[in-house]
């Protein structure tokens, strides 16, 4: 049975960031989901699919070109039928048309076995808002990670900032907020820690620590 570490929690909370860092120093693999609902969006949007139309939304989404790739030195890339598309699936217009299209039912089923399909020996760290609920609910280590609504926005808003997006920190706020209502909301997989899962709250919480703690539970 390969071990599975689930992180769940809402944007901005720090997954990605501890999941990179756990699943590195457990040499294990990662399971970025988000990215999955992503790069459907991504894919829907060029193929001026309308994000109403959930049959060819779900259609689109099992067979889906995506491929997840380490380069040289061990940099993740993202590519969309062939195309490196790392950084154009993480802009804020995407990741409203990610929540969008994640809130379809027969999107997410059809996403189902392809997340499954990551876990691989020695191990997973799987990265989402229902990993320990719905994808993985066996998995022997469930973490929620959560953070003050303030907090995540700056967080955001650092990372686009550094990446030259312009935006400003209450615009920000309120997408995040919107998006954290479409998430908890919707019927499908709507965001809730998994019974067991250990909640930690990262507000002012250095990374590294987080992780340690993380790591921590997953080797008691
Ligand atoms: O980085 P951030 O947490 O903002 O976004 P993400 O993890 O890349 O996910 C983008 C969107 O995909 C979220 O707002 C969710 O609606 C959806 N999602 C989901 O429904 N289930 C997952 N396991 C992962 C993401």
């Amino acid at each position: 049975n390969i071990p599975v570490l689930t992180l769940d929690g809402p944007s901005g909370s720090g997954k990605g960031t501890i999941a990179r860092a756990v699943a590195e120093q457990l040499g294990w693999h990662l399971l970025d989901s988000g990215a999955l609902y992503r790069l459907a969006a991504l894919h829907a949007c060029r193929q001026d699919v309308p994000l109403d139309d959930e049959g060819a939304l779900a259609a689109l989404a099992r067979d889906l070109p995506a491929e997840f790739r380490q380069d040289e030195r061990g940099e993740p890339h993202i590519l969309l039928a062939g195309e490196d598309v790392t950084w154009q699936i993480r802009t804020e217009q995407v990741g409203d048309a990610a929540s969008r299209v994640a809130a379809i039912p027969a999107v997410r089923e059809a996403l189902l076995e392809r997340q499954r399909a990551f876990r691989q020996p020695p191990g997973l760290v799987a990265d989402g808002r229902d990993m320990g609920t719905v994808v993985f609910p066996d998995a022997p280590v469930k973490i929620f990670l959560t953070a003050s609504a303030e907090e995540r926005a700056r967080r955001r808003y650092k990372q686009l900032k550094e990446q030259g997006v312009s935006v400003t920190l209450a615009s920000l706020s309120e997408e995040i907020a919107e998006r954290d209502r479409r998430d908890a909301q919707r019927s499908a997989a709507p965001l809730r820690p998994s019974r067991g899962a250990l909640e930690l709250d990262t507000t002012g919480v250095p990374v590294d620590e987080v992780t340690g703690q993380v790591l921590a539970r997953v080797k008691a």
